[in-house]
This record gives C-alpha cells, structure tokens and sequence, in this order.
C-alpha cells in the first residue's frame, strides 16, 4: 500500500474504488473500505481511501482545530482492509486557488431539508467542494459513502448525478457499537456519563419504528430522548431521498427515514435509520 500525497501519486489509481475520509478512522470507516475492496476485487481495480480534514466544511474553527489527526493509525487500518492507497493531501494540493473558488451550486436537498442544512449553514458547500475536487483528483469508477451521513450520502449523490460526474455513489449501512450508539470520530468526546446517555439516540429510533404514524413516531423519539435530558435538534421522519414532509400514498408510505440530531453535553451527534421497523442488531 502506498501513501501519497499529490494528484502525480494518483495516477496508478484512477478508476477504482474510492472511500473519502476526514481519518480518525474506526470500525465504521473499514467496513466502508472492506466493502470497497469487495466491490474492487472482481475487476482487479485498485481501492484508494483519502485522509484530508476539510477546513470549508466546519461551522467552528474550534471543531476543525481539535479534530483528531492519526495519519499513521489511519494508514494503517486502510493496510489491513486491503486498501492500495492513502491519499493524504495538504490544503495546498485541494485548493491551489484557495477555498473561496469552485463551490458547485447545491442541489435542493442541500438546502431545504431544515435538517444539517439548517443547523450546520455552509457544511454541504464545504462538503460537495471537497468531494468534486476529491473526485476529480482520484477519478474513481465508484466511491463508497456511510449511511450513518445521510443527508450527505443524498447530496453528494445528487450532486454527481446532476454534474453528470462518471462514477457511482455507493451507500453502506451504519456500523453501530454493541448498545447501539452510531460510531463516530466525535465520540472520544463524550464522559463516561454522556457516553451512557448516547443511547438514547439508538433507542429513540428503535421506539419510533414501532409506530405506524410518523406523527407518533416522532413524538415517542422525543420522549425516549427527554427521559435523558436530552432536547434534539431535530427528531423527524421523512421521505427517505429528498428528506421532504412524508406524505402517504395510496400504497402506504415511500420509504422514509427518521434522523435525529442533538447535542450531549458539549458533543454534536447526529444518526438515523429506515422507518418503520428499525432493530439494530444490539445486545444493549
Ligand atoms: P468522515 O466523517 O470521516 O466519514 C467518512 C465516511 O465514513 C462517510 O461516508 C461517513 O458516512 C462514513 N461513516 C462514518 N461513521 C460511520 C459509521 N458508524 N458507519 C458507517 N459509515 C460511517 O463524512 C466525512 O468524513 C466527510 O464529510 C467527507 C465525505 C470525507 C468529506 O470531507
């Protein structure tokens, strides 16, 4: 495996599979590069995992300071997984003509939702920014995305197809820990109390999806949450790929989604699953 740090080191890897990544990587990153080793192995193609901490895709400059930076540890998870290239840029390689050029304009569930849109505002710019360039540098055939951002899984995923971009956007279920809290590079940062707390998120949607109302099913989200003192951001359930009001149909519902965001203690986070009927595979 080679760890490269310009677009000459790319050369060898155009046409692969492609796992974009801010590092700090966990066992949700490596399923994503597991599963991109799968998609890669029939047809011999080369599996590339970029590291790169986008500065135009944090609200707080404090979040983008602290966020852990393990390059070593990263390089050597994407070893393991059978990844054949880290793609460790600096800013310099991302943005030559520097940050404020070349954001694409923004396809409608990047700005309508009410959802991270609403409560993270210049996030998907800095998002979609990121993953044109990032496309174009490495040139991937596929590049696989986590469930576990799904509003972002839909806007890059439009944003692609809208671009007319030659790659197809691949998603992966959310690798949970064993009680049920998303893994996220964010959770080092909760206390052993907040940790505990987490769950409440998990269980919120687990309650939700034993509704047959999305009216009620947020409701019970909700409470499941307040019980633990925790007042959500947004708790909602929604057409699963435009993130729109759910309207039923005659058939029932389209598929739809419950997303939650809220803040424990000092620490963002966010998660969201298929609705109804969601159970984790969880031993909480
Ligand atoms: P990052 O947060 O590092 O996530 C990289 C990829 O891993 C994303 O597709 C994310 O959805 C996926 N992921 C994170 N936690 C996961 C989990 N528990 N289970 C499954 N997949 C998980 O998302 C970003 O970076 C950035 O926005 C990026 C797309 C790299 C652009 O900078």
């Amino acid at each position: 495996m080679n760890i490269v740090h310009d677009q000459a080191g790319l050369a060898a890897y155009h046409h692969g599979v492609f796992v974009p990544t801010m590092g700090a990587l966990h066992a949700g990153h490596a399923a994503l590069i597991r599963h991109a080793r799968e998609l890669a192995a029939p047809r011999r193609k080369p599996v590339v995992v970029s590291v790169f901490v986008n500065p135009t895709q944090f609200n707080e400059k404090s979040d983008f300071d602290r966020y852990p930076r393990t390059l070593e540890a990263d390089a050597a998870l994407c070893r393991q997984e059978g990844a054949d290239c880290v793609f460790a840029p600096t800013a310099e390689v991302m943005y030559p003509k520097g940050v404020d050029v070349g954001v694409p304009s923004l396809p409608a569930v990047a700005t309508e939702p009410g959802l991270e849109d609403a409560h993270r505002p210049g996030h998907f710019a800095g998002v979609c920014q990121v993953c044109k360039r990032l496309f174009e540098l490495v040139r991937p055939a596929l590049s696989v995305f986590g469930e576990k951002d799904w509003q972002q899984l839909q806007v890059v995923s439009t944003m692609v197809a809208g671009l007319g971009m030659p790659l197809k956007i691949v998603g992966m279920p959310t690798v949970r820990e064993a009680d049920g809290l998303a893994m996220s590079s964010r959770n080092v940062r909760l206390s052993l109390e907040e940790r505990s707390r987490a769950t409440a998120l998990c269980r919120a949607m687990i309650t939700a999806g034993r509704e047959t109302d999305p009216e009620a099913g947020e409701r019970a989200a909700r409470s499941v949450l307040a019980d633990e003192g925790i007042t959500p951001e947004y708790a909602v359930i929604r057409e699963a790929a435009s993130l729109g009001a759910l309207r039923r149909l005659q058939g029932g519902y389209p598929p739809a989604r419950i997303l939650v965001a809220a803040r424990v203690g000092s620490t963002r986070l966010i998660d969201n699953a298929p609705w109804p009927g969601f159970r984790p595979p969880i031993s909480a």
